[in-house]
C-alpha cells in the first residue's frame, strides 16, 4: 500500500494595498475546503508566533529608521519562522496553504527601497530553501482606489508604515507586481481586482480550479 502523503499546493496572493487579499484568501480557503481540500488560511508578515511578534516591530514603522536592507532582512527572519513552523509542516501533511502575502511582496516593496537587486535575489534565495508558491494571484488595482479603499477600510486609525508613503511609491509597487507577474507567467496570474468581491472570488477559482485542482485530480 503506498502511504506517502501527496503534498499541499502552496498559492499564495499578493497585490498592494486594498486591492482585498484578506477577503479573497478567506474565500478561497472556504471553497477549497467545500471541495473535499484539507486548507488553511495564513498571513505575511506573520503567520506564526515569531513572526507576529516581528510583524508588530515591522509595521509600526520603527524599523524603518534601520534602513532598507535591515527591513528587509526582518521580513525574510519572519518569514523564515513562518516557513518552518507553518507552511513548511502543513504541506508536508498534505494540507494545501493559502498565504496572504509571500516572498513577492518583498520583491515589490522592499525592491522599491533602492536596494541592490542582487541583495535581495540572494536574501529570497536563502530565506525560501525548497518552498515555492505553486501559483501566485496578484490582485490589479490602480493604485488611487487601492488607496482609498484601504483608507476606508481603516476608518480613523494611523496608515501603518506602507500606506503612508505616497501615490507615486504605490503606483511603482503595481508596475513591480506587474513586471514579477510578466516575468513568471508559470507561476503567477493577474487579477482584475476592480471586479465586485463575489466575481473576483469566481475569477481565483476557476484559475485554482484549472491550475491546481485539474491536474491534483490527475495526479500531476
Ligand atoms: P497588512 O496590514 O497585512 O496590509 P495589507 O492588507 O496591505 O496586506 O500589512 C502588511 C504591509 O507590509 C503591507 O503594506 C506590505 C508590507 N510588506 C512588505 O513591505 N514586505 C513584505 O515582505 C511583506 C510580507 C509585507
Amino acid at each position: 500500500m503506498n502511504t506517502e502523503v501527496k503534498r499541499g499546493r502552496f498559492i499564495t496572493l499578493e497585490g498592494g494595498e486594498g486591492v482585498g487579499k484578506s477577503t479573497q484568501v478567506s474565500r478561497l480557503v472556504e471553497r477549497l475546503r467545500g471541495a473535499g481540500v484539507d486548507a488553511i488560511a495564513t498571513r505575511e508578515p506573520g503567520g506564526s508566533p515569531g513572526a507576529e511578534a516581528l510583524r508588530h516591530l515591522l509595521l509600526s514603522g520603527k524599523i524603518k529608521d534601520l534602513g532598507p536592507k535591515a527591513e528587509a532582512i526582518l521580513f525574510a527572519a519572519a518569514r523564515i519562522d513562518h516557513i518552518d513552523r507553518k507552511i513548511a509542516p502543513a504541506l508536508a501533511a498534505g494540507t494545501w496553504v493559502v498565504s496572504d502575502r509571500f516572498a513577492d511582496s518583498t520583491r515589490a516593496y522592499q525592491g522599491l527601497g533602492g536596494l541592490d537587486p542582487g541583495f535581495l535575489h540572494a536574501l529570497e534565495h536563502v530565506t525560501l530553501g525548497e518552498i515555492r508558491p505553486d501559483l501566485t494571484l496578484i490582485l490589479d488595482l490602480p493604485a488611487d482606489i487601492g488607496l482609498a479603499r484601504a483608507a476606508q477600510r481603516r476608518g480613523s486609525e494611523a496608515s501603518d508604515r506602507f500606506e503612508a508613503e505616497d501615490l507615486g511609491f504605490h503606483a511603482a509597487l503595481r508596475q513591480a507586481y506587474l513586471e514579477i507577474a510578466a516575468a513568471e507567467p508559470a507561476r503567477c496570474v493577474i487579477v482584475d481586482a476592480g471586479l465586485s468581491e463575489g466575481e473576483v472570488a469566481q475569477a481565483i477559482w476557476d484559475t485554482v480550479s484549472f491550475r491546481l485542482l485539474a491536474r491534483a485530480a490527475h495526479g500531476a
